[in-house]
């Protein structure tokens, strides 16, 4: 598949690594033209020889990709979902922000919404999907966690688009968990700020990741 990633810090590089080791081609928005090219550059080594590719942009080019990644702070996610509301129509947009506080051990938004509601508010045209907002960035590159494959919980009220992102992160090398509609991002986003405060008292190093055991 083609997706479309906005940003180029830690979790753009993760999940970029999984789509392209999945075979899937990327392209890079952001608004540092050298950090995307960085990334670009290091995800292209990473693609499967002949099935993956990676181009940049800056986020005045237009978004032609059916599946887009909004992997920027949740502030960033809602000034693109405002900016890009009509481009966006029509897709299907996964969401992965933690609305963190500044001392990260709180959310700012409160438990009757999430981070992928308020999103999916910016973007009546589009369809939202929260993933990827409990799995740590590191992880993510490795794929796995101490020898088991990562779990990625998914969130989402269209159940189209969250099987176009099952599909992709199965493809991806992941193993997809469907949490029902998008309102289960509130349960979600509050594992991924516990997930964040378990980190220091049990010196996890960010290498640790939420397991669904059957
Ligand atoms: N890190 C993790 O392990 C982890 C795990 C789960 C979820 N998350 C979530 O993933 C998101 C990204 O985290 P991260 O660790 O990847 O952060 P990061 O390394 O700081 O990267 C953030 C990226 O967002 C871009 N950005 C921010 N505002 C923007 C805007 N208005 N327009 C365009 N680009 C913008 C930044 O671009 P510039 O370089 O131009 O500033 C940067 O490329 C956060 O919402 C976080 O809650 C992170």
């Amino acid at each position: 598949m083609n997706v479309s990633i906005f940003g180029s810090g830690n979790m753009a590089r993760g999940i970029g690594y999984r789509l392209v080791r999945g075979g899937h081609c990327v392209t890079l928005f952001g608004r540092d033209a050298g950090r995307l090219q960085k990334l670009a550059d290091e995800l292209g080594k990473a693609a499967r020889v002949g099935t993956a590719a990676v181009k940049t942009a800056t986020t005045g080019s237009p978004v032609h990709d059916e599946i887009v990644v909004l992997a920027m702070w949740y502030s960033g996610n809602l000034e693109i979902a405002g900016r890009l509301a009509g481009e966006l129509a029509g897709k299907t947009v996964i969401e992965i922000s933690n609305a963190l506080n500044e001392t990260y051990d709180g959310l700012t938004l409160a438990c009757d919404t999430s981070a992928a509601e308020q999103v999916q508010a910016l973007l009546p045209r589009s369809h939202v999907v929260k993933a990827f907002n409990t799995t740590f960035a590191q992880t993510l590159a490795e794929g796995q966690v101490a020898g088991q494959v990562l779990d990625v919980f998914i969130a989402g009220d269209d159940a189209s688009a969250k099987a176009k992102v099952i599909g992709l992160v199965e493809s991806s090398g992941l193993i997809p968990i469907d949490a029902g509609s998008l309102q289960r991002s509130r349960q979600l986003e509050a594992m991924g700020l516990l997930g964040i405060t378990l980190q220091g008292p049990h010196r996890l190093g960010f290498m640790s990741a939420w397991k669904l055991v059957h």
